[in-house]
């Protein structure tokens, strides 16, 4: 959701905002802007709703040089999507811009009191208030820009990442941050700024990750310096990016989704490698050993999380509950947060989530963590703040998620998810030891069955023209099959806007039948498990009311096949991991209806990669 990106050095800024904002694309955006002070010591500020090559082509004939400027792709909150909204905010007197990602709440006290003292407002946006309040604090007190931004930014209620230059000191750019990620690359007598690494990686892997109310200062001539609000000097902790270029380049895909979906078997060999030894004899997820005696002596287990995080909790929850005996409750992590949850000591909260960003899910961690729970993340983006945020936990290290529509991030959350029950199991003593053996050596043949299955991406291609114009579809599923069927039609709704519910199947006769007819799709997950034959009968019933059935089975089977108007068959899988060989299916199925759609595969509407508001 929303991008920063930010230069000052030697070189010409704006191909580099370009770039960084083309790269920060896929958080979902609805405008994009930039900022420059040219070497006249004019500040231009370029904005248009729309695309960055909106932006381009606005720009085509304009003086954008100089070597100091912040970009941003904006997702509104305050004030629909138009030129006037989009950042960088200029102050009234128009010697600072600003950028802003995240929402400061008392923005409409603040707006009264600076209107009082006869500032006018060019935007609906709260982004605006708090340039124009910096600019006030700056001038009546006299402060610098740092300076009034610390004092700032102390009154503001709400989660921001800023950026903002001034015109008359083109040797600094000043950044904060509150709820919001920012990463300051640092270069040879240059620097950068991203709201994630995405933009920085291409220049340098060395950076610093501001932490919640902390200002820098990053000055073309005096280097780094960061404080907290109270002017108190921080040390940051230079970091090294494991990021590479060709993570964030489609490779020769046409969609970034349809490259994550097909690195699946990679980057499930590497979620795994270290934890799992070679000889499948063993999973020893450190995270839950390092945390033995609180996983133990466990009396429950929350996860919380939001959209596809949630659906792999869901299948953490029926892993844990039948592999561990423990139980297990699974939240929205927005509901979670305001509901005032029963929660103490001994219970563990799991918080999952791709971005580490979340803004719920981050909320989330801290209503836990105050009740005194123990907090493990499940993340993907090393050093998010989530990852930060928690006591422990497990990156799923599948690299890079671009596309919004979440695929590897899935399988490699369920994955985690498994290996930990299995770690938790055996350390239980709940499985049995031949069972543990063969367990693991199910879970270490995941990615050979994915390879499998995605050789049926043409017969899914095919299938998919069939159901391109369906105004609705119903995803069933039973057992581990159930939140599997909810990651399937969540999918298809992100990318293709077609409506899709996913149900347990037998939940389906107490409601969503009355939709079944001869135009409803049913997408039926139906492999071969311990109730495999009642996952038939819920066939049987949609057949008898003439519903197009999709049914999704094992390799070899005939009840249902038969049944189906389609079929697509996949490699037998133990039933608690089957969900991370399915998954594939149902994306690709997704995948090729948006795309014969039209749809904008990788960027869909309205959505944002990391939702970092609540
Ligand atoms: C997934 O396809 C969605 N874009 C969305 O539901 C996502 O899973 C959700 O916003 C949670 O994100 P997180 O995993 O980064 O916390
Ligand atoms: N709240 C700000 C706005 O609506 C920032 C939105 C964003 O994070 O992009 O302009």
């Amino acid at each position: 959701m929303c991008g920063i990106v930010g230069y000052i050095g030697q070189r010409q800024a704006y191909p580099i905002l370009i770039k960084g904002l083309h790269r920060l694309e896929y958080r979902g955006y609805d405008s994009a802007g930039i900022a420059l002070i040219n070497p006249a010591g004019e500040l231009g500020v370029f904005k248009t709703k729309g695309k960055v090559a909106d932006l381009e082509a606005l720009v085509a004939n304009r003086d954008v040089s100089g070597t100091v400027g912040i970009g941003h792709t904006r997702w509104a909150t305050h004030g629909e999507p138009n030129d006037a909204n989009a950042h960088p905010h200029y102050s009234q007197t128009k010697n600072l811009a600003l950028i802003h990602n995240g929402i400061i709440e008392n923005y409409a006290v603040i707006k009264n009191e600076l209107k009082g003292h006869g500032y006018n407002f060019r935007s609906e946006t709260d982004t605006e208030v708090l340039v124009q309040f910096i600019e006030y604090v700056k001038s009546s007190g006299n402060l610098d820009l740092f300076h009034a931004v610390q004092v700032a930014l102390s009154q503001v209620v709400g989660a921001y990442a800023i950026a903002v230059i001034d015109k008359n000191n083109p040797d600094c750019i000043v950044a904060a941050r509150k709820s919001s990620p920012l990463v300051i690359g640092i270069g040879e007598g240059e620097y950068f700024l991203g709201s994630d690494a995405s933009p920085i990686i291409e220049y340098t892997d060395q950076v610093v990750y501001l932490e919640d109310e902390q200002v820098a200062l990053i000055s073309r001539s005096h280097g780094l310096d960061v404080r907290n609000l109270s002017d108190v000097e921080q040390t940051p902790e230079v970091k090294t990016l494991q990021l590479s270029l060709s993570q964030l380049e489609k490779g020769g895909y046409p969609h970034f989704m349809l490259k994550e979906i097909n690195e699946q078997p990679d980057t499930l060999v590497n979620c795994i490698s270290g934890r799992i030894d070679p000889a499948g004899t063993d999973v020893i997820l450190s995270g839950v050993i390092n945390n033995k005696e609180k996983f133990l002596n466990a009396k429950r287990i929350i996860m919380v999380a939001c959209g596809t995080s949630w659906h792999a909790g869901m299948i953490g929850k029926y892993l844990i509950e039948d592999l561990c005996r423990i139980p297990v409750d699974v939240e929205y992590a927005s509901e979670f947060r305001y509901r005032n949850p029963v929660l103490g000591k001994g219970d563990i909260v799991i918080a999952i989530s791709q971005s580490g960003e979340t803004a719920d899910t981050l909320a989330a961690i801290q209503e836990a963590r105050k009740a005194g729970a123990f907090v493990y993340g499940i993340c993907n983006a090393v050093g998010s703040s989530i990852a930060r945020a928690t006591h422990s936990g497990s990156y799923i290290h599948v690299g890079p998620e671009i596309g919004v529509a979440s695929t590897k991030a899935f399988t490699g959350q369920v994955m985690v998810l498994s290996m930990l029950a299995l770690t938790l199991g055996k350390l239980k003593g709940t499985i049995k030891k031949g069972e543990y053996r063969d367990l693991i050596k199910d879970l270490i043949s995941i990615p050979t069955k994915m390879k499998q299955v995605l050789l049926l991406d043409p017969l899914i291609d095919e299938m998919s023209k069939i159901f391109t114009y369906a105004h609705n579809f119903l995803y069933l599923g039973r057992g581990y099959n159930y939140p599997a069927a909810m990651e399937g039609a969540l999918k298809l709704k992100e990318i293709s806007y077609i409506h899709a519910e996913g149900y347990p199947a037998a939940e389906m006769k107490h409601g969503p039948i009355a939709l079944v007819d001869a135009e409803m799709p049913v997408v039926v997950l139906a492999t071969a498990d311990r109730i495999y034959e009642k996952t038939v009968s819920n066939i049987q019933e949609i057949k008898a009311r003439k519903g197009k059935v999709i049914a999704v089975v094992t390799e070899g089977d005939t009840v249902a096949s038969s049944l189906a108007d389609y079929v697509i068959a996949v490699p037998p899988t133990n039933e608690r991991f089957t969900a991370l060989v399915t998954a594939i299916p149902l994306q690709l199925l997704a995948y090729h209806i948006a795309v014969n759609k039209g749809k904008d595969v990788d960027q869909p509407r309205n959505l944002a990669k990391s939702v970092t508001v609540e």
